[in-house]
């Protein structure tokens, strides 16, 4: 599918993926998504859809999970990224920010920051002004600089995360799921701090969201996962007038989620009743 969202430069194609996990459980079956450089991209879908496994699969932290991208091709740039370990994707501008937010507990909050710059060469003058800059938009880690980062709150630990992740100068995020466990005004506080570092550093995102709604407000283009599979992508503002988008994800009804299946065997069991 071609549009405007797409005409731009790719700068990560994942070319129909499968993924297995234990050499017998296949989660992913054929997925293909595009990250145009500068963009937000979105990837959605409810729990256990493949988000996750998707981003492991771009930045190769599947193998110590027992999972294996059997079929289909990672590109980077243009280049097959399949075979890079994570550092040296970090080396080439690529990091993720894992789920669950994942801080050293013991070290404070710069020292936390400070580990993310350990692949760089540049020299500490550099490290240090960057730091600066991640403070400038975390201002509430730059508050918090000297505390333990495990007794920080959950939304300054989402920061942390973000901020060390910064400090590589990556050129591409992968940002799972951060809006996980926040207040509302938390999530915006982060997604508006995305959307800056988008714009104002040109840094390209794909991130795994389950909050649809607040992701496709922030995003440019989304992909929906369903069960293994993209079921539907769109420009960010089209999924959000979709009606089945807005029927089965952005308007959560008593009986939670349902998903585009249960859409059309409920259409098909209409068309038999009447
Ligand atoms: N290491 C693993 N071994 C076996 N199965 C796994 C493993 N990790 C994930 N899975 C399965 O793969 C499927 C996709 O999981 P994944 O974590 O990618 O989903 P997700 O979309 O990120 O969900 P969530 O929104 O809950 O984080 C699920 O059915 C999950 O149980
Ligand atoms: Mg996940």
């Amino acid at each position: 599918m071609l549009d405007a969202g797409h005409t731009d430069e790719a700068l990560l194609e994942v070319n129909n993926i499968e993924v297995i996990y234990n050499h017998v459980i296949l989660v992913l079956k054929g997925v293909s998504l595009s990250v145009p450089k500068g963009g937000i991209t979105a990837l959605l879908g409810g729990n256990g859809a493949g988000k996750t496994t998707t981003l492991k699969a771009i930045s190769n932290l599947l193998r110590s999970e027992r999972g294996d991208v059997t079929k289909g091709s990672i590109e980077y740039r243009g280049n097959n990224i399949q075979d890079l370990d994570p550092a040296d994707l970090v080396k080439n501008g690529v990091i993720q920010v894992m789920e669950g937010r994942h801080c050293f507990e013991h070290l404070t909050v710069e020292e936390n920051l400070l580990t993310g710059a350990y692949t760089r060469t540049d020299g500490k003058a550099n490290i240090q002004a960057d730091l600066e800059k991640v403070y400038a938009y975390f201002p509430r880690l730059k508050e918090r600089r000297k505390s333990q980062a495990g007794y920080t709150s959950g939304g300054e630990q989402q920061m942390v995360a973000m901020g060390r992740g910064l400090m590589s100068k990556p050129e591409m995020i992968l940002l799972d799921e951060p809006s996980m466990g926040l207040a509302p005004q938390l999530v915006e506080e982060i997604f508006t701090i995305v959307k800056n570092l988008n714009e104002q550093e040109g840094v390209t995102f794909l991130l795994a969201e389950q909050n649809t709604n607040v992701a496709l407000r922030f995003a440019n283009y989304g992909y929906i996962l369903e069960s293994g599979r993209v079921v539907m992508d769109g420009p960010a503002d089209e999924l959000r007038e979709n009606p089945d988008v807005k029927e089965f994800y952005l308007g959560m009804s008593d009986e939670g989620r349902k998903s585009f299946r249960d859409v059309r065997s409920y259409r098909r069991r209409k068309r038999w009743l009447s």
